[in-house]
């Protein structure tokens, strides 16, 4: 592969599937070597052979971004890997259960906190560390519509999704100066195995016509709709774009 990133690492998180695996094959395309993190191993080495099967080269690893070893350990594989840390897409989220705030179980709230907040601390935390030591690097974080507006019946999601645009915008500021640029992606409905977990509740006709309303533009997003979104904000052609939470999203928020 050769490209705008040759010759340097990036780590996906939630790269199993979903928005995840596409990211690490856009990034593999533009000439990263990947690492490919997720709870799920299996999910990530398929992830690893789409991108060798293409001449890219990545490498799987095991990891629960809520823990701090893990995180640790994933980083230090990008290392050991690939010499340094250039890029980062911390995207691995859950939906977790849907409710009213009054009736949200509090062990659920923890819970989704974990997984989709702390985690993403953990990951820049160590992220940023490894980038310092490069001289610079740049780390997209996955949020969502739901990171800009109310989301009525997921209250820790949406809370879990705005404090991903707190921390990005936090840390964008700490480290501009240092030649690292921060920066949140917040996408509408995308087409991945979380939104068939979703819709599977649903009547699939019904489903169909509350998306194509939600979204102006009349359809649910493609994975690889948010995958170039992280390329362009890791890329030099955003080398002025920092703390910015950039919504893909179909003209959701723009209504
Ligand atoms: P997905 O469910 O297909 O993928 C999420 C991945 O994260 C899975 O592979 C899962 O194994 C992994 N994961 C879950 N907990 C983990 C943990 N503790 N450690 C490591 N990996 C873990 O979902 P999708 O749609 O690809 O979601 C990716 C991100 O995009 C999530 O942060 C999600 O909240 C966000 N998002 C998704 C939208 C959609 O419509 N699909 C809309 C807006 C945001």
């Amino acid at each position: 592969m050769t490209g705008q990133f040759d010759g340097k690492s990036a780590i996906i998180t939630g790269a199993a599937g979903g928005i995840g695996r596409a990211s690490a094959i856009a990034f593999s395309r533009e000439g990263a070597g990947v690492v490919v993190a997720d709870l799920d191993l299996e999910g990530c080495e398929q992830t690893v052979a789409m991108i060798k099967a293409e001449g890219g080269n990545a490498v799987a690893i095991k990891t629960d971004v809520s823990n701090s070893s893990d995180v640790q350990a994933m980083v230090k594989k990008a290392v050991d890997e690939f010499g340094s840390l250039s890029y980062a897409h911390n995207n691995a989220g859950i939906e977790g259960a849907v409710g009213m705030t009054a009736d949200y179980d509090e062990n659920e709230w923890d819970r989704v906190l974990r997984i989709n907040l702390k985690s993403v601390f953990l990951c820049i935390k160590y992220e940023i560390l490894e980038m310092l030591k490069a001289g610079g690097g740049a780390i997209v974080n996955t949020s969502s519509i739901a990171g800009l507006v109310g989301y009525m019946t997921m209250p820790a999601y949406a809370a879990s999704k705005h404090g991903i645009v707190g921390l990005t915008k936090t840390a964008a500021l700490e480290y501009a100066g240092r030649g690292i640029r921060i920066n949140a992606i917040c996408p509408g409905g995308i087409q991945t195995p979380m939104v068939d977990r979703m819709s599977a509740t649903q009547d699939k006709e019904e489903f169909e016509a509350m998306i194509k309303a939600m979204h102006p533009i009349g359809r649910i997003g493609q994975p690889e709709e948010i995958a170039d979104v992280a390329v362009f904000l890791c890329s030099d052609k955003a080398s002025f774009v920092t703390g910015h939470a950039l919504a893909a999203d179909g003209g959701f928020v723009a209504k």
